[in-house]
């Protein structure tokens, strides 16, 4: 049954409340994505993952549902997903939605009958206790939300407390009540039934409970992870949800896993376990982030060695590639350094050094351009994560300009801009007036432009890219290994395959780095590469952000 497709697949991701407004409400729409069919197609993706766009009152923009059933709104009808659904599959693009089953909105029907009364049947699809001292003012445990604050909301109408590890609008959903379990299985199946490839699932690790919920060790920002990250029944879970749904189609399920390390990734992912088919890991976005949020300096061996080690998980094993997401800011200077005016060098060797390993490559809307970070003024910022972070820093001594500092380079706002399609009025993402501002950048930063600048073009160098990487035995299937692994300029790896050698340099610098190649090799001629005359010697000199594959000669 299972064909794993997703393994010579490039998904292309959209959030699409920025990605394009097709009726001029100033919110991106299924209409306006059908309208951009081809030029997702035309960058050679063959999957698109959808960001949530069920039914929703959009306190995390769509990440909290109030109707797994139905379409949302502002984004269109169930009419329009079908449509989109058939134009995505007639152009060869498998669809992937996002499946956030952690929990819901506390607008959902189930969360307004459980909160109603703690008799009513529907109470145990949440984790409600009672708090803490004698009157009960206290929450239950220390759990943090992962936006800050308590993950607990006292509720008047019982005088109990409910479990929210994230805004107090996204209720957790108890897992330990099996209706719950088979309400998220029927809801997969729904939307497999309609022809849908696969799910992205949010935050997947967090749902078991350990429990008696008991207190977390010491820590302001992220407490209680120990007692919920990969948590007792998880994988019974996650077992029993394939078995009842995922596994009856041919289907694809990323997990966004947090938490999740090395060392236990294969007890999620191999193959023989029956439960997720791949997951996101972090921890080589966290190199350059303490705790995901507080901004150090990037330092190219500390990033490499963590996308190495990933490369090394067992044959049953199969990795993913990003650099962005929904929730991430920009990969260009993040991961470049300032990168001045080489800014199509810098974003086509970041591509280059992902897509060459092994791996399902993920993109993020714009990224294809190489939309770049916002500077955005205090009341610039919209996501609730960010509103959350300035009002417990407003509480702290210089809260306010340490809360500036760090969303000024890791706020998800950054990502959410609005997609840049060309130079007139509101970038052309809609006619209206846009749900969040504009990043200024888009005079020059657009489609349009891009396109344009012929040989500079990053999109068509995407484009490029994925045709090079489609069916490429090597890169799907070769074996990786980093050559000088403490290089502090270029990252430099092999993929090899039956006989054949592509060797991959990436020059992370903007200035020339040279790099010393042994004999074996030193030869062989440029396959792809973001300079028109790339060549291999013994001691190559690299361009700025030069980024190159070689097909070393046998
Ligand atoms: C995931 C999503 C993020 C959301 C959170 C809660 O991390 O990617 O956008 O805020 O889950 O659903
Ligand atoms: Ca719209």
């Amino acid at each position: 049954m299972k064909t794993r497709w997703y393994k010579d697949a490039v998904v292309y991701q959209i959030y699409p409340r920025s990605f394009c407004d097709s009726n001029g409400d100033g919110i991106g729409d299924l209409r306006g994505i059908i309208s951009k069919l081809d030029y997702i197609k035309d960058l050679g993706v063959n999957a698109v993952w959808l960001s949530p766009i069920y039914k929703s009152p959009n306190d995390d923009n769509g990440y909290d549902i109030s109707n797994y059933r139905e379409i949302m709104e502002e984004f269109g009808t169930m009419a329009d997903f079908e449509e989109m659904l058939e134009g995505m599959h007639a152009r060869g693009i498998k669809l992937i939605m996002d499946l956030v089953a952690n929990h819901t909105s506390d607008e959902h029907e189930w969360f307004v009958k459980s909160r109603s009364s703690k008799d009513d049947p529907f109470r145990d699809y949440y984790i409600w206790r009672k708090g803490r001292g004698k009157d009960g003012k206290r929450p239950p445990n220390n759990w943090t939300s992962r936006f800050g604050g308590s993950a607990w909301q006292f509720d008047e109408a019982t005088g109990e407390w409910y479990l929210h590890l994230f805004s107090k609008k996204q209720p957790d959903l108890n897992w330990e009540n099996p209706a719950v379990r088979r309400e998220i299985a029927d809801i997969c199946n729904f939307w497999m039934e309609k022809g849908v490839d696969g799910f992205r699932c949010d935050v997947i690790t967090y749902i078991s409970k350990e429990e008696g919920l008991p207190n977390g060790k010491f820590n302001p920002i992220m407490c209680g992870d120990e007692h919920f990250v990969l948590g007792p029944r998880y994988h019974e879970f996650i077992r029993e949800l394939n078995k009842n749904s995922w596994a009856k189609f041919d289907s694809y399920t990323v997990g966004e896993s947090t938490g999740v390390t090395f060392e236990n990734a294969p007890e999620c992912i191999a193959e023989e376990r029956g439960e997720l088919d791949t997951i996101f890991g972090f921890e080589h976005m966290c190199t350059d982030m303490y705790m995901e949020v507080i901004p150090h300096k990037f330092k190219l061996p500390r990033f490499t060695a963590v996308l190495s080690k990933w490369q090394s998980l067992p044959e049953s094993c199969w990795n993913t590639l990003f650099l962005e997401n929904h929730d991430q800011p920009r990969s260009l200077g993040r991961f470049t350094g300032d990168f001045g005016d080489k800014r199509y060098e810098a974003a086509t060797m970041l591509a280059v050094a992902m897509q060459m390993q092994k791996g399902t490559p993920f993109v993020y809307q714009g990224q294809e351009i190489g939309m770049v970070n916002c500077k955005f003024r205090d009341e610039d910022y919209l996501d609730v994560m960010a509103r959350q972070v300035f009002s417990i820093a407003a509480k702290i001594p210089f809260g306010k300009a340490i809360a500036r500092y760090c969303l000024a380079r890791r706020a998800r706002d950054h990502a959410r801009t609005p997609m840049q399609w060309n130079a007139g009025a509101n970038a052309g993402f809609t006619a209206g007036k846009p749900w969040m501002m504009l990043n200024p950048s888009y005079k020059t930063i657009n489609v349009e432009a891009d396109k344009k600048a012929g040989e500079k073009s990053i999109y068509a160098f995407y484009a490029r890219l994925h045709a090079f990487r489609r069916g490429n035995e090597v890169i799907k299937c070769g074996s990786y290994r980093q050559l000088d692994k403490k290089n502090k300029s270029v990252y430099a790896y092999t993929r090899s395959h039956e006989g054949k050698t592509l060797l991959v340099l990436a020059n992370f610098k903007n200035k020339t780095s040279k790099f010393k190649l042994p004999p074996e090799l030193s030869s062989g001629r440029a396959v792809l590469s973001n300079y028109p005359d790339s060549a291999l010697s013994a001691e190559v000199s690299l361009r700025p952000y030069e980024a190159a594959v070689f097909e070393i000669n046998a």
